[in-house]
């Protein structure tokens, strides 16, 4: 599939944040097969090269939670090639593996089985939340999202034309403990959307979601064989995403196949909500 030219998104300028590993990389090989010039944004300025160099593109590395670094990079992009079409904001990050918490809630849910409720040892995740913690999963997702999508429509908007997709999350529909920053930060993208889309689809310009399910990724590295177990009996269709199940429904909403569809969310969960 690497540096295939030609189909339906032929000449389009696309973005891809996070596009270096996992999801990303999978979308914007995706795109870049329908002819798409895909701009591969990374924090990880290697893993972004060899995407970039794959599919024929690009790397712009920077943090999408620095607004003048994202502003900055867009500008340059819409710049040089004299357009930007498309927009996924995908970069994410997860909170890091802890093992006590993790035994604890093993534990926890042992007893649960059996009914002893009064036994069950609180986990604390939300309590042991530290400020920077809380701060910088809102500042990735959010923010992230929130300055992708204003940078992006400071040149669709004036075009009339452009797709923006947003990485969401199951999470944000069915939050599960654990994870109350990622849920919220996910939760507020998805209105995020809905309110952006609906003030700029009259001029031309969409904005949707995506939800994935469990997505086998790096992302995913700090989970212990008996969490992706749970995970897998817990998913109807009985096995995690590959990433490139996600890339179709992005492409879909990339390009004008989805003229119609604006503000929506789409959960790709394998049944899980
Ligand atoms: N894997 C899953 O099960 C799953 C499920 C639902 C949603 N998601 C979401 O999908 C998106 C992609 O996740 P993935 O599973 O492919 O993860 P991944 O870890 O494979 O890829 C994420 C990429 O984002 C980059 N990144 C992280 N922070 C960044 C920042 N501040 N600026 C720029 N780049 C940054 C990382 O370097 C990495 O290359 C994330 O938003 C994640 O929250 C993942």
């Amino acid at each position: 599939m690497s540096n295939v030219r030609g189909g339906i998104l032929d000449g389009q300028i696309v973005i891809v944040t996070g596009g270096g590993s996992g999801m990303g990389a999978a979308f914007a090989r995706r795109l870049a097969a329908d002819g798409a010039h895909v701009v591969v944004n990374d924090l990880d300025e290697a893993t972004a090269g060899t995407v970039a160099e794959e599919v024929g593109g690009e790397v712009a590395v920077f943090d999408v939670a620095d607004s003048s670094a994202f502003d900055a990079a867009v500008d340059r992009i819409v710049a040089h090639h004299g357009r930007l079409d498309v927009m996924i904001n995908n970069a994410g990050i997860a909170p890091p593996r802890d093992e006590a918490r993790t035994m604890l809630n093993y534990e926890n849910q042992a007893k649960r089985m059996e009914g002893r409720i009064s036994e069950l040892i609180p986990v604390d995740y939300t309590v042991g939340l530290s400020d920077e913690q809380w701060d910088r999963m809102i500042r990735v997702h959010l923010y992230g999202t929130f300055h992708g999508t204003r940078a992006a429509l400071r040149h669709m908007t004036p075009r009339r034309s452009g797709s923006i997709v947003n990485i969401s999350s199951i999470l944000a529909l069915r939050p599960a403990p654990g994870a109350v920053h990622y849920s919220a930060a996910k939760a507020g993208i998805i209105a995020l959307t809905k309110s952006t889309a609906q003030e700029v689809a009259p001029f031309g310009v969409r904005v949707n979601a995506v939800c994935p399910g469990w997505v086998d990724t790096p992302l995913l590295a700090p989970f212990d064989e008996i969490t992706r177990a749970a995970i897998v009996m817990q998913t109807p269709v009985g096995r995690m995403a590959r990433p490139e199940e996600l890339a179709e429904v992005v492409r879909f909403l990339a390009g004008p196949e989805s003229s119609y569809c604006v503000g929506e969310v789409f959960p790709v969960s394998g049944g899980w909500v």
